[in-house]
């Protein structure tokens, strides 16, 4: 978080409150979130993508009430892909005409309740979607704004992308092979419908901007052939979400602001070349936004010397905390924060609690030498697909979030207590 720095004694201190004082008051492992950061990465956003775009924070990075009333008030939409994230949204009152529902096996409860609310729209990810939408809206007597969600046949994955034959996978309607024309064609025959737009996402972490400018031009691409098909100017594009963030010092992501330029500027001369309007952008950032504003704090608990290896530093919480090692080999990198250290740095392996030897949470990382029992942990970047991934693995309590602001600590999401795992143990 841009907010952490050192005081006097050499303690981290973020949003002016020291991280000892943290620990001791909220407990570890926990996950304090500056919330200034967080409104200014959204403000980023709006403004660079201006008042001709708008911008979709993704839920599943994070979400809770608080989250949803920064976004609110920071003019901010929300795609949600679950019932759960949208009974969130509309509980912390997001109004319901500023949200995206996604996903690629919505169910039937989970369309009517979005239909029932009046989401601002859906994005359709199936053609027994395309139709179950339809019949849900028109028998609630609505006529439900929907995008179709297709594949453009171009995977990126941090550095690089591929632009052919990536429509091997679950999500979207493959443009290759006429098939989200006919989803289209079909779309526009249902009543229940209005077909407002064509969405793509393409992956995650990406640091390059080459795979959304191939994406737009396939999409533009087939809004073409619509307008030329059927005489219809669809008015909207969604390009998803998928901007990479700095994990480690290695990591250079691009700025909103480069997103939105390149963005804008392809998807304004493919439409000129084609003589279509140029049509309302939408993107859904998640990682982006919420991912840089938080940190773990965690509390070490043994380190063992494997001499010759490495040293395993334990941590009292891990991979039900953050997957995302374990899961993606992700890469982290951490501090020691309760103190500063004289002592020469020793390659670590930071691990968590659980009974799996993958339970690691940062692989290799030069810790101090004299890292002892006691010493406070901090994790970077830990605000996205960590919260909202952890698990009660080998009944772990999960972590709270805790926001900062100005000097003040508050709990957006309480930790998990014994309690409340069992009670959904009925048996
Ligand atoms: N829009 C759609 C349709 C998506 O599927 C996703 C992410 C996003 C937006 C947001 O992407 P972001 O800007 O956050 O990269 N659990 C993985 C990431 C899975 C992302 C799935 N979809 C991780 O921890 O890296």
């Amino acid at each position: 978080s841009r907010t952490v720095t050192r005081n006097a004694d050499g303690v981290a201190t973020v949003a002016g409150i020291d991280v000892k004082q943290l620990a001791e008051e909220f407990g570890t492992p926990a996950y304090f979130l500056d919330e200034e950061d967080f409104r200014a990465r959204c403000r980023a956003w709006k403004s660079a993508f201006g008042e001709e775009a708008d911008v979709f924070y993704a839920g599943k990075a994070f979400l809770s009430r608080a989250i949803v009333r920064w976004l609110t008030e920071e003019g901010l939409n929300l795609d949600v892909c679950s019932g759960g994230e949208l009974a969130t949204a509309l509980d912390a009152g997001m109004p319901a005409e500023r949200i995206a529902l996604h996903g690629n096996n919505k169910s039937t409860e989970e369309i009517t309740r979005a239909v029932r609310a009046g989401v601002g729209r859906i994005v359709v990810d199936s053609f027994q979607e395309i139709a179950r939408v339809a019949h849900i809206a028109e028998r609630l007597g609505r006529r439900q704004r929907v995008q179709i969600r297709v594949t453009v046949g171009v995977e990126a994955h941090t550095h690089e992308f591929i632009a052919t034959a990536h429509e091997d996978q679950k999500f979207g309607i493959p443009l290759a092979g006429g098939q989200a024309a006919e989803a289209v064609r079909r779309a526009l025959k249902l009543d229940g419908l209005e077909l407002v737009g064509i969405h793509s996402h393409i992956g995650s972490q990406i640091f390059d901007t080459s795979g959304f400018e191939v994406a737009a031009h396939r999409v533009v691409g087939l809004l073409k052939q619509v307008r030329d098909e059927h005489g219809v100017e669809l008015p909207e594009i969604d390009l998803g979400g998928g901007l990479g963030i700095a994990y480690t010092s290695e990591d250079d992501p691009r700025e909103p602001q480069e997103i939105a330029g390149a963005l804008r500027e392809i998807v304004e001369r493919e439409c000129r070349a084609a003589g279509l309007a140029v049509p309302r952008l939408s993107v859904e950032p998640g990682r982006a936004i919420v991912g840089p504003t938080a940190f773990t704090l965690y509390e070490v608990g043994t380190v063992k010397e494997l001499p010759g290896l490495r040293t395993y530093v334990s941590v009292d919480g891990g991979m039900s905390d953050n997957i995302r090692t374990a899961l993606y080999d992700a890469e982290y990198s951490v501090a020691l924060v309760s103190r500063t250290s004289t002592a020469g740095p020793m390659l670590s392996r930071v691990v968590g609690k659980h009974c799996e030897s993958g339970d690691i949470v940062v692989r290799d990382a030069y810790l101090p030498a004299d890292v002892a029992p006691g010493d406070l942990l901090a994790v970077p970047a830990t605000g996205a697909y960590c919260r909202s991934m952890a698990s009660n693995y080998n009944h772990a309590l999960r972590p709270p979030v805790v926001a900062v602001k100005d000097g003040a600590a508050r709990v957006i999401v309480r930790r998990e207590t014994e309690e409340d795992l069992l009670r959904l143990d009925v048996g």
